[in-house]
Order: C-alpha cells, then structure tokens, then sequence
C-alpha cells in the first residue's frame, strides 16, 4: 500500500526512522512528509535513504517540474495518510482543518483514510483542549492509535508514549486493500431519516451515520464496488463510494430499491424512521394549529421489502435495542428475513448513537450469535465483514452479474 507518513516534532521523531524500515518490510511503499519541528529530531536524508523517495519537507508547496503542486501530487499518490508521531499542535491543525505546512495541507487535499499516533508528554496529552481535538478527529472517521502508557522522555511515567511501532505497522496493514469482494455490490445505507411536519419540523432520531460510513469504507478495501445512500448527516464521504443522499424514509426506500437488484450483498445500518407525520404540511405551520396530538403513520420496512426484490442479495439489518436485545435481534432476522442482523444496546451512553465507539452481538440465521467487544466502529465495521463476507462469496454471482 502507498503510505504517506507524516512525521512531527517530538523526540519520538526518532522512531520514523525505524518506522520507515518495517513498513517497507511490510511490503509499503512509503513516502515521508516532515514538518519543521520534525527535521531538528530526524534529518530529511534517513529517511530519503530509507523510503527511497524524496522526503517532502516543509517549504514543498511549490509546483513541480510537471505542474503539479505537490501536496495534490502527494494526496493523489497516497492511498493511507499515516501520521506518527502527532503531536498535539499537529492534531489541533488536523482537527481544525488548518493548512500552514506541507502536511497539513496535503492532509486537506487527502480523502483517503487517516491513522494518527499522537506522542507526547502525559499532562499535554491529558489537557481538554488536545483531547477535544482527538476526540474530533475520532469522530470524522479518522483512526486514532495510542498513545501508549510508558517512560516518556521527560524521565517520567504516564500516558503519552507513541504506541509500539510493531502495533503501529500491524494497524496500517488493517488499511491494505484485501481485493476479495472484487467484482461485488454492495449497497449500504447510513444516518437516520427526516419525516417533515412542515418545512421546519421533523421527526428524526440520534443516528450519526459513523457505523454506515465505515462500513462502506470498509467494503471499498476489500475491494467492491459501493454505493451508499445516506441520510442526512455530516460526514465526508469514504474515498471510493458512489453516494446518493436521502432525507426522508420514502427517499430513502427508493434509493434502496433502485439500487438492490443489483447488490450481492446489502446492509442496512441506517436508522430508517417508523413513523412520519399523517400530513406534511407545505407552510409552517401555527403552534394553535398543531393542537395536542400529532397524527402519525407507519413507514414501508425497507429491509423487510428486500427479502422479495433482493432475494438472491445477502442482507444485513441493524437492531439499535434498549432492551431484550437477543429475543428482539432474534425476532427482526426473521421477520425481516435477514440473514445477519447486527444489534446494538443503545441505552449504553458510551457507544452506539453519536458515539465514536461500538459493541455489538451479530445474529446470524442458522449459526451461532458473535459477540464483538467494545471497539472503533471502523474496527466494528471490520469484524462485521469479517463474519458477512464468507455468505456473500458463498453464493457466488453468476446470475446476478448477466442480470445487470
Ligand atoms: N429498517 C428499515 N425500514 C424501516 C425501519 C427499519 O429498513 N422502516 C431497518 C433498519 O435499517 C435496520 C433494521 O430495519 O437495519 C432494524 O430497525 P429497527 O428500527 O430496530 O426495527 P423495527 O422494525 O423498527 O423494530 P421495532 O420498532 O419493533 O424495534
């Protein structure tokens, strides 16, 4: 995989060096960015001799010999933006979306995934502000590793060491294109609905979207062709997914159906409304008009329906459950004739909706459930596809793919 490694000014700069050496052992091709602080702890021409690539160095915004500029050069050849160490002004200028130096502005310029392994002393690492600002990057889908518990190079001990360089090249390959749903569908849906009331109001729920997203991202590394129909959320879309935004259920549902005939496998992780109002009304409406009770009627399952226009596809659905999460996981895979379904206990505060992280427990038609303890939801979304992907390949394509 190509590997653009950004390294920052802390002593753990050191640690590039090496880092260089056993991701190219890996089998990466990697290419290094430094930012000013980080040439006083490594020199430009280590790491030169060891990626065998030019180092981008902090004054390279300039336009090469072709034309290019090199940060859209830099942004377009990498397929990982893997950036070890960070330091907390680099994750403050990531998480702000600022751009002063090569590497930031390459990482503006970058729409594949990111990893971060911060590195630094405990008491900043600690401090609301750097917090904040991981948990930001958290929560747009980016990775991040560590630090580590450790001696730090202060003398003391605490949080804040860069995370073991071996976990470290182990998590970049988790990146690694994997090629084995090459030539397959798959259709994901994301974020919750909106049901209009009247051009101001909805009805709507707490989903971010976060799981959905991963899981198409997760889908493009290995290797399928992806579609994703999202709700109304914030989120950059994954590099690689074709995406077509919904508001309401019923939009929604038509993007699925249009989309379904041709999936080999789909996976609804969208929190699809219930219910929606009897009227929407084209004003806005006057509180005197709305009276005390609200008229609602029921959405079209949409998972349900697949099971008679994507019959030969391998459908996953969600189950977001406060209580009784086996009996009701166990009742939705059959009586929306799903094959997995993925359920989660949303009366946890710390995951699930809005969260960074997850925990769930697949149930699986004719197979024994699978817990997956608590975790990123892009390490979620991976163990997802771990246990779906055997089903999706097992049912082969033929049909489907002269069908299209
Ligand atoms: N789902 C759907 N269409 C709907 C509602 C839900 O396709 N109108 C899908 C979701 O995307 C999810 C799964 O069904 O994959 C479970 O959704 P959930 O809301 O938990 O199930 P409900 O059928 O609403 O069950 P209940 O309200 O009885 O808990």
């Amino acid at each position: 995989m190509r590997v653009l490694l950004g390294v920052c000014g802390g002593i753990a700069a050191y640690k590039a060096a090496e880092l260089v050496r056993l991701l190219r052992a890996a089998d990466h091709d990697v290419r290094c960015a430094l930012t000013r602080g980080a040439e006083s702890f490594v020199t430009p021409l280590t790491l030169e001799v060891l990626s065998g690539y030019r180092v981008y160095r902090q004054e390279y915004l300039n336009p090469n010999d072709s034309g290019e500029e090199l940060h859209v050069e830099a942004a377009r050849w990498a397929e990982l933006l893997c950036v070890a160490p960070a330091t907390a002004h680099t994750l403050g200028k990531l998480a702000l979306g600022l751009a002063d130096d090569f590497l930031t502005t390459t990482a503006l310029g970058f729409e594949g995934p990111v990893l971060v392994a911060p590195a630094m002393h405990s008491t900043m690492w600690m401090q609301p502000a750097v917090q904040a600002n991981a948990q930001t990057l958290r929560e747009r889908g980016v990775s991040v590793l560590g630090p580590s518990i450790g001696a730090l190079a202060s003398g003391d001990t605490g949080v804040g060491r860069l995370v073991d360089l071996g976990v470290l090249v182990r998590e970049v390959d988790r990146f690694r294109s994997t090629g084995e749903l090459a030539g397959k569908r798959v259709l994901v849906t994301a974020g919750p609905t909106r049901e209009a009331l009247d051009p101001v109001r909805f009805l709507s729920n707490r989903s971010s979207g976060r799981m959905g997203f991963a899981l198409a991202a997760e889908a493009v590394r290995r290797g399928a062709d992806v579609q994703l129909v999202a709700g109304p959320v914030e989120l950059p879309t994954p590099r690689g997914v074709e995406r077509c935004d919904v508001v309401s259920a019923a939009e929604m549902r038509v993007a699925v159906e249009e989309r379904a005939a041709a999936a080999d496998l789909i996976v609804m992780a969208a929190a699809v409304g219930d219910l929606r109002p009897g009227k929407t009304s084209a004003r806005k409406l006057k509180k005197s008009e709305l009276g005390g009770e609200l008229a609602l009627a029921r959405t079209a399952d949409i998972l349900a329906g697949l099971a008679e226009s994507a019959p030969d596809a391998v459908r996953v659905g969600f189950a977001a459950e406060t209580e009784n999460l086996e009996a009701e996981a166990i009742r939705k895979l059959e009586q929306k004739q799903a094959q997995f379904i993925v359920a989660n206990d949303v009366s946890r505060a710390d995951i699930g909706f809005g969260q960074s992280d997850n925990e769930v427990t697949v149930f699986r038609s004719g197979a024994e459930p699978v817990h997956v303890p608590k975790a990123s939801k892009p390490a979620i979304a991976r163990a997802v596809f771990d246990l779906v992907v055997p089903a999706v390949l097992a049912r082969g394509g033929a049909t489907k793919r002269a069908a299209r």
